[in-house]
């Protein structure tokens, strides 16, 4: 029994290592896709998080939280859904690339752009 114990917390200690050494890594890809699609997709509009169409409504931390648009859920609607002067991108990108792309432009804000 106290074998048993011993290998499963083995096996168990190391999945959770896998996990933490796994996990960074697939967040830089993410954050690698999204700053592609943003180049490709945004940039037009928010090059270096500014917003040319309407100037308060910047990717800046500051107007973000002002919005109520600093989490990867609202992000993700307003890109698939589009608003105002901003086009939808549902059929153009994937749910993947939208995801990515909204990670990405959080990642940013954070960082100050
Ligand atoms: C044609 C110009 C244009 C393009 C291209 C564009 N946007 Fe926007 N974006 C806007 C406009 C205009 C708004 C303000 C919408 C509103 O009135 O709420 C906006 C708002 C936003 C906001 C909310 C900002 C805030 O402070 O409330 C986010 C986040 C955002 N865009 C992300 C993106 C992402 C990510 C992409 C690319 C997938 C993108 N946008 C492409 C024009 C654009």
């Amino acid at each position: 029994m106290k074998r048993i114990l011993q290998a499963l917390s083995i096996v168990l200690s190391l999945v959770i290592g896998l996990g933490a050494i796994a996990l960074p890594v697939r967040a830089d890809a993410d954050l690698a896709t999204g700053a592609k699609v943003f180049s490709a997709n945004c940039a037009a509009c928010h090059a270096g998080g500014i917003n040319l169409v309407n100037t308060e409504k910047t990717l800046k931390k500051e107007a973000l939280e002002k919005f109520g648009m600093n989490s990867v859920a609202a992000i993700t609607t307003q890109v698939t859904n589009g608003k105002a002067g901003m086009p939808a991108f549902k059929g153009r990108l994937t749910d993947e690339q939208i995801a990515a792309v909204a990670a990405y432009v959080l990642d940013q804000a954070e960082k100050g752009w």
